[in-house]
């Protein structure tokens, strides 16, 4: 019996050491593959898309994947990253602008550190959204789809988000802004400036 005993304690002892070997394996290849944006030269992410797209030309719906990777990599999906793109997937440039112009997540600019996005859905525009948007416009000096010269806001429309009860509405990152009222977007703005600092 002592031994059974003693024979699971150590089993549970390796189970540790192998789980803690796992932890630290996985830990140090995410140190190792972290975001190295600023530091890598255009040539070297180029490099870095051309190997993505090798790995994944082959497979079924793998465009979106690529372009994915691709803006993780470059910030953003330029007409040129475009081009190389559907020259080594061997597509239409269309299909691929195709794309990248349909699903909002993709950009063709670079955005800047916060990206504001205004409702154009039917109940948010009903509601006042085109005044949200000229209020941002005139309070940011941007027009839709650009960065402000400080790189800190990206302004952006986008389509319903389901809070149309609440309309109108607005993103700023992952945070969900309802019944927004021009008047308040400055102290929206100032607020979320302060956060960030
Ligand atoms: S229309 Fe704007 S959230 Fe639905």
């Amino acid at each position: 019996m002592t031994e059974l005993f003693e024979c699971m304690i150590i089993n549970v002892n390796v189970k540790t050491i192998i789980i803690l070997l796992i932890m630290e394996g996985v830990l140090r290849m995410a140190l190792e593959n972290k975001c190295q944006c600023a530091e890598e030269s255009d040539q070297e992410k180029y490099t870095r898309i051309s190997e993505i797209i090798d790995e994944y030309k082959n497979k079924e719906g793998s465009l979106i994947q690529i372009l994915h990777l691709a803006q993780g990599i470059y910030g953003h999906i330029p007409l040129e990253l475009q081009k190389f793109i559907a020259q080594r997937l061997d597509m239409p440039l269309s299909q691929v602008s195709g794309v990248i112009t349909f699903y909002s997540f993709f950009s063709t600019q670079p955005r800047g550190e916060n990206t504001i996005k205004v409702c154009l859905g039917t109940a948010c525009y009903v509601r006042g959204s085109k005044k949200i948007i000229d209020r941002l416009i005139e309070l940011l000096k941007v027009q839709v789809g650009e960065t402000t010269t400080d790189g800190k806001f990206t302004l952006e429309v986008m389509r319903c988000i389901g809070a149309c009860g609440l309309a109108p509405a607005i993103t700023i990152n992952d945070e969900v802004y309802k019944q927004v009222n021009p008047d308040k977007l400055k102290s929206i703005l100032k607020e979320f400036e302060e956060v960030k600092k």
